[in-house]
């Protein structure tokens, strides 16, 4: 009888007790801890944790998880409703990916040299950067929302991004090109997909439909709208941008 309350008592025990700091975080945990996100992680986050498909998670701060408890469940339970999946390690193999999630966020004081106010001038006027993109009321749409950009995204990440956008460019906004089996030809980011359909929203901010079984051809383009500005602005215009950016942490 009850040959499952072990079980139940081995996935009770630690919800009902998840100390509030994180009991495995020396040297050698973290080594393990980074073994595990190599393995289990890096595919969505990044080696270095401000990459792809996953949140950034190479921040000071993590928006759901800046108590070691909130992390230990993210990664242990995921977060609902979105791509981040819980996962199957022990207790101590939790604490110890956490150990080094940690270390991701400590990696960024890469010290942010440029002028705030110098850069956000540039990225409302001569960057052109709110013919795309969106920063509180303003902008456009072609590109994400930089909103509050600088609690997500890390200043090495914004830098590379700026200089070369085609260096990171996250699969939901792909460029794709597609030709129907009636000729036509459309080009544009791919912005939704399901079964049956595939949305894009070409250049000029207009979104188009087309059911996948009138598809003949349809590349995948690893490339990105956004402008490289490598070149287009100077090393210091550049680090007055990402000063800017980096300043944007709230929702304005
Ligand atoms: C299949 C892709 C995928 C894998 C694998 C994955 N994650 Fe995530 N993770 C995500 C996505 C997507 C989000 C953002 C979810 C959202 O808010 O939409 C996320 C969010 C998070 C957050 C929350 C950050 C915050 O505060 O906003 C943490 C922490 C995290 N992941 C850690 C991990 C760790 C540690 C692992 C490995 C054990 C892992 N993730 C594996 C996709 C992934
Ligand atoms: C012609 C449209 C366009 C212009 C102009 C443009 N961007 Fe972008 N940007 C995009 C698109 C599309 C993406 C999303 C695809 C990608 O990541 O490459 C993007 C992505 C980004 C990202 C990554 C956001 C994230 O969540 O990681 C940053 C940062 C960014 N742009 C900053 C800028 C800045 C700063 C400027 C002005 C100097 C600028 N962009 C000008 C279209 C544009």
């Amino acid at each position: 009888m009850f040959w499952w309350a072990p079980f139940l008592l081995f996935q009770l025990q630690p919800l009902v007790d998840i100390p509030d700091k994180n009991p495995y975080s020396s040297a050698n945990d973290i080594a393990q801890g980074k073994r595990l996100y190599m393995g289990r992680c890096a595919g969505c986050h990044g080696p270095t944790g401000d990459g792809g498909k996953g949140a950034n998670l190479a921040v000071p701060k993590l928006p759901r998880a800046s108590e070691d408890r909130a992390l230990y469940r993210i990664i242990r339970f995921g977060i609902p409703d979105t791509e981040m999946p819980g996962s199957l390690m022990d207790n101590h193999e939790l604490w110890q990916t956490a150990a080094f999630v940690r270390t991701l966020g400590r990696l960024e004081s890469a010290p942010v040299t440029g002028n705030a106010q110098a850069g956000e001038k540039i990225f409302k006027t001569t960057g052109g950067c709110l013919n795309c993109h969106a920063l509180g009321s303003q902008g456009g749409n072609i590109g994400p929302t930089l909103t509050g950009i600088g609690a997500r995204r890390s200043s090495a990440h914004l830098k590379a991004k700026i200089l070369d956008p085609a260096s990171s460019v996250p699969d939901q906004f792909r460029l794709v090109q597609i030709t129907t089996k009636a000729g036509k030809s459309l080009r544009g980011i791919r912005v939704n997909e399901d079964t049956f359909s595939i949305q894009l929203r070409d250049a000029n901010g207009n979104f188009q439909s087309v059911w996948k079984d009138e598809i003949a051809k349809l590349v995948s383009e690893k490339k990105t709208n956004m402008p490289a500005y490598k070149g287009r602005l100077s090393d210091e215009q550049i680090n007055d941008l990402v000063a800017f950016l980096s300043g944007q942490k709230g929702d304005q």
